[in-house]
């Protein structure tokens, strides 16, 4: 029986981005080859990486003057890249979980690092508002979802500076306007691929500003200019992006999508608020449309395991919330359907009924 999916990443994709992805393992397209034995030099996979970056550009309406290119590392390289490239003097950050103060850290190994707003004494559980950016920031630099915590900047922030952002977690959830960024970037491993490709969007204009030599591999011109073929890309998992591309064009693009999201994440949010058993863990106005927190009331506590054994029983995999939150997390990324959303609130149901 096919499970139903709630992982934070690795997690869902398409039954469209499995199955074809499966059907190139065994021949790619009729090259008589296995997608996992072709060379990356091959016309047949140069065109996959071509159509894969401008479905990305038609996607997310990327303006000219930005170019996309496809990375290893994950975006944890990019905590290092980012400020290898960008920041000279001065840069800033909103620091709101995990990731975003991994990103500080890598930041802080370059230049001075203003925290302009942070909610880690309340373990993340709002985004800061109302900050200040110092004006003699290189950029603002921010984490568009905070997949641990359940916390989402769903907008493109209105600020003084240019934006630098990690969407790992929401890109192509919704439309962004990448004309107000220098850099986007995401793990590929949650919307779009299997693990082991990092997607990068990057203003060409803004690159070449730091006085520090950036070495080969670290330097986004490298990758540029070489069209993500420096040294060997990861082959397959940019096979498997290309072909959850071509799904979201079918589904009509990236405003559909973000209106399936919203639904989605307003079933689960609307049964977490009626149920009795259980309750969010964050700010109502931050709460995540990918990742759902939540956490069994104080009164009923003690049934944790006992109806994370239930939803398990019931086909649910992936709903432990991670280790510095407890309770449960169920990530509702593109590919999952309402059917698994709609299972996941029946169980509550029926699990309070029995309560
Ligand atoms: C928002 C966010 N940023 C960064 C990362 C780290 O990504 P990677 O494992 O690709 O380095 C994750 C991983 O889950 C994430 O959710």
């Amino acid at each position: 029986m096919k499970k139903h999916n709630f992982s934070a990443g690795p997690s869902i994709l398409s039954e469209y981005t499995i199955r074809n992805s499966a059907a190139a393992v065994l021949d790619f397209e009729g090259t008589g080859l296995s997608i996992l034995e072709v060379s990356h030099r091959g016309k047949e996979f140069v065109a996959v990486c071509d159509e894969a970056r401008s479905k990305i550009k038609e996607l997310l309406d990327v303006p000219s003057g930005y170019e996309v290119i496809f990375l290893g590392g994950g975006a944890s390289l990019q905590f290092c890249m980012v400020p290898f490239n960008f920041l000279n003097q001065k840069a800033s950050y909103l620091d709101t979980g995990t990731w975003a103060s991994n990103a500080i850290k890598e930041a802080r190994l370059f230049g001075e690092v203003a925290v302009v707003g942070s909610s880690k004494d309340a373990n993340y559980t709002f985004i800061p508002k109302g900050y200040a950016i110092p004006d003699d920031s290189e950029y603002f630099h921010f984490t568009s979802n905070n997949t641990i915590y359940g916390t989402q900047m769903r907008y493109d922030p209105d600020v003084n500076v240019r934006l630098i952002c990690d969407m790992s977690s929401d890109i192509f959830s919704r439309p962004v306007d990448v004309s107000k960024y220098d850099v986007i970037y995401a793990g590929a491993q949650k919307n779009l691929a299997p693990a082991g490709v990092t997607l990068v969007i990057v203003r060409e204009a803004a690159l070449g500003r730091v006085s520090r030599a950036i070495p080969t591999m670290l330097d986004y011109k490298t990758h540029i200019k070489k069209e993500s073929m420096f040294n060997t890309p990861p082959v397959f998992p940019i096979y498997a992006a290309l072909q959850t591309l071509k799904w979201y064009q079918s589904l009509g693009g990236l405003k559909e999508i973000e209106q399936k999201n919203l639904e989605k994440a307003a079933i689960l949010y609307d049964e977490i608020d009626r149920n009795k058993l259980f309750r969010g863990t964050v700010a109502a106005e931050d709460r995540s449309i990918m990742n759902v927190c939540f956490v069994m009331t104080d009164e009923y506590k003690e049934l944790e395991a006992e109806f994370s054994a239930y939803a398990s029983a019931a086909g649910m995999v992936g709903i432990k919330g991670h280790r510095s939150v407890g309770g449960f997390r169920a990530s509702l990324y593109n590919a999952m359907p309402k059917s698994s959303v709609e299972a996941l609130v029946e169980s509550m149901k029926t699990f309070e009924r029995q309560h």
